[in-house]
């Protein structure tokens, strides 16, 4: 027989084990740990980003916009580089439901940056039509349910300008290789595959995106990729940004694989023959 306080607590751990491929971080155990990954994995990635951006023509078009929302925009870390980087826009609005983000959040020095708590598609929706220049979304769109993502996309071109853009910056998630293979990472991937995939999500978003914003109405669609490698990453930090990733978004179930795997790809950085890719692109679309 099983006594009701046993049942309930079964429930209870089933609604604990439950995982969304929400990207949620207040529920984060260990929040500061996630935070110093998600600052460090910025700051790599953005000198890289920052160059595309250069290389697609971009920094003209950032540089005359008026107003910027950074939608999902975490600590505002990047929010926080646009108003330094170009000087010339009058705003930017960082979302994020994350009340911690937000109160960490290092814009408090930033004149310009305004950070507002709010889910991202709520903030879009209660908008004025027609006044901003430019919604950014990185690394958020692919941890949203695809169900919605037709919402979430015609939502923002509702808030944007004629001519303003949607700009999205996208890892793609079949590069994460690395020499010599690790089996076990390709098996934790795969887990994490099929984890999004039954929680509605798209597991390789850049692939897709682009017939996304032709359905939601986007025109001069233009996207570019670059792939990194663990020569312009350095190969600890490889490890760890990769590494972080299995212990969390994955079932408590898979904890302990995840934390092999992570110690793994760790072991193996520290042979000087080691090499690991990773790729990340920005996608654009334009409103006519
Ligand atoms: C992987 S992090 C990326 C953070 C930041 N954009 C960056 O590039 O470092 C995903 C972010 O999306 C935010 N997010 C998740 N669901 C969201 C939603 N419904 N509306 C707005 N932001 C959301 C999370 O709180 C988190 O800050």
């Amino acid at each position: 027989m099983i006594s009701d306080a046993i049942l309930f607590g079964m429930l209870i751990g089933k609604v604990r084990n439950t995982v969304s491929s929400l990207y949620r971080f207040d529920s984060f155990r260990n929040r500061k740990k996630e935070k110093a990954r998600l600052i460090k994995q910025g700051n790599i990635l953005l000198k890289h980003e920052a160059q595309l951006m250069q290389d697609m023509g971009m920094f003209d078009k950032f540089a005359h916009a008026e107003q910027i929302i950074d939608i999902g925009c975490g600590f505002g870390q990047f929010a926080i580089w646009l108003s330094k980087k170009f000087p010339s826009v009058s705003r930017v609005i960082g979302v994020d439901p994350s009340e911690f983000m937000i109160q960490q959040s290092e814009a408090k020095d930033s004149p310009k940056v305004t950070m507002v708590c709010s889910d991202g598609l709520k903030f879009l929706e209660s908008l004025p039509s027609g006044k901003t220049d430019i919604v950014c979304l990185r690394f958020v769109i692919n941890h949203i349910p695809s169900r919605l993502w037709n919402r979430w996309l015609i939502a923002v071109k509702r808030c944007l300008k004629p001519g303003g853009i949607i700009y999205l910056t996208l890892a793609d998630a079949n590069y994460y290789k690395t020499s010599p293979e690790l089996p076990l990472m390709d098996i934790m991937f795969e887990h994490k595959k099929l984890l999004r995939e039954k929680n509605g999500g798209i597991w390789n978003t850049p692939s897709v995106i682009g017939r996304h914003l032709n359905i939601a109405g986007y025109n001069h669609l233009v996207q570019q990729s670059v792939c990194l490698t663990t020569e312009d990453m350095g190969m600890h930090n490889y490890a760890v940004s990769i590494g972080d990733q299995f212990i969390w978004g994955i079932e408590d179930s898979w904890k302990k694989t995840g934390e092999l795997t992570k110690r793994l790809l760790l072991d193996a950085s520290k042979d000087a023959n080691f090499w690991g890719q990773v790729k990340i692109g920005i996608h654009v679309g334009e409103k006519s």
